[in-house]
């Protein structure tokens, strides 16, 4: 979809444009004839420093944010730093909302996860379950950042009269993701695990948790395409996004909307297309005493569908092209 609301000459900032979600957002933008964007690398501008960030705001005055720069991490990286998910999220949300606000930005953009929703929360998830549960603990710290993040939206637009939109992506992957072999999420993971036991004979891979457990993936092109759709919207379009707090009537609705496929697979289903996807043929096994998170995590996308945009990129054809991007790291690498 073509912009309809941000103008081509408009600056737009692009906070952690080296990362997954990031480098396909600066793809698109770039695509779309953005010629004017704001980049900084994590070197030249470390969010969580509030007067470097206040500095920067105010010396550059964007006119859109996206906030695309977060501490992001699989299972075990949850598990071994809480205490950094929820500082280094809660301080960058912080830094970026309230200087973007002191600098007049137009819209701002801030990506949180479907984690926010309750462990138990109805399949598909909706908007409206936010805080409706307790949350799953394993990345509880990392959910509750992100939920400040929206609320944060949330009170801005209400005291303030600001517009910003928080999204919620489903797992992404796509070219340029975390490859590590602990600190990744479960796509690169697989990857990575089934092109080394392939390159080194192996006849079995063992995979965390029992398998059952249903995910959805969105290709991260179009979680990029997706955004930039939403922040281009008309005005009157974009305002039915932003939430509603009526304490008269008590309709509560945060400023939120759900970025995702609309469908989802087991894991087990999932490792059997990566491993036909790298050319593994040995057999798939599962741990079952390692934890699983959730038992399913599917997002309800009829508020995005409502607006005009669905995924276009398939499981088959966005794992062909991650696996495609994983070959060529490792061959420079090497
Ligand atoms: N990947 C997913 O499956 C997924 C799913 C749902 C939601 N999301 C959300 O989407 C957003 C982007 O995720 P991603 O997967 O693109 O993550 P990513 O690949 O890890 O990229 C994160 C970016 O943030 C930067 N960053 C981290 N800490 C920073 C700091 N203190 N100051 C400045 N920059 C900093 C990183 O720079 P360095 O690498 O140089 O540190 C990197 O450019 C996050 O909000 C995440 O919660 C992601």
């Amino acid at each position: 979809m073509t912009g309809r609301s941000m103008e081509r000459d408009a600056r737009i900032y692009v906070a952690g444009h080296s990362g997954l979600v990031g480098s396909a957002l600066v793809r698109q933008l770039q695509a779309q004839g953005f010629g004017n964007l704001i980049l900084r690398t994590h070197s030249e501008l470390d969010l969580t420093d509030g007067a470097s960030v206040a500095q920067f705001f105010a010396a550059q005055r964007p006119d859109y944010v996206i906030l695309a720069a977060a501490k992001v991490g699989g299972i075990w990286a949850n598990k071994s730093y809480p205490a950094d998910f929820i500082r280094i999220n809660l301080a960058i949300q912080l830094n970026v909302i309230h200087n973007a606000f002191l600098a007049g930005v137009k819209r701002l953009l801030f990506l949180g996860s479907s984690c926010i929703y309750p462990r138990l929360a109805p399949q598909p998830m909706r908007e409206e379950h936010l805080l409706t549960g307790p949350l799953e603990p394993t990345n509880r710290p990392y959910a509750l950042a992100k939920i400040s993040g929206i609320e944060m939206c949330w009170s801005y637009n209400r005291q303030h009269g600001t517009r910003y939109l928080a999204v919620m992506p489903t797992n992404l992957y796509g070219p340029g993701d975390n490859y590590h072999p602990r600190g990744s999420h479960v796509i690169p993971a697989l990857i990575r695990k089934f092109h080394e036991a392939r390159v080194q004979g192996l006849k079995a891979v063992v995979l965390w948790g029992s398998g059952t457990s249903r995910r959805e993936f969105l290709y991260s092109d179009d979680m990029a395409q997706a955004c930039l759709h939403l922040l281009n919207l008309p005005d009157d379009a974009y305002s039915t996004l932003l939430g509603e707090d009526d304490t008269v009537t008590g309709h509560f609705v945060p400023p939120l909307v759900n970025i995702g496929m609309g469908q989802d697979l087991t894991i087990r289903e999932l490792a059997e297309r990566v491993a036909d996807t790298v050319g593994f043929a040995g057999a798939i096994e599962f741990d079952q005493t390692m934890p699983d998170g959730s038992p399913q995590k599917l997002l309800d996308v009829s508020r995005l569908w409502y607006t005009g945009w669905r995924a276009a990129t398939g499981l088959e054809e966005g794992l062909r092209k991650a696996y495609r991007d994983f070959v060529e790291r490792e061959l420079s690498a090497h």
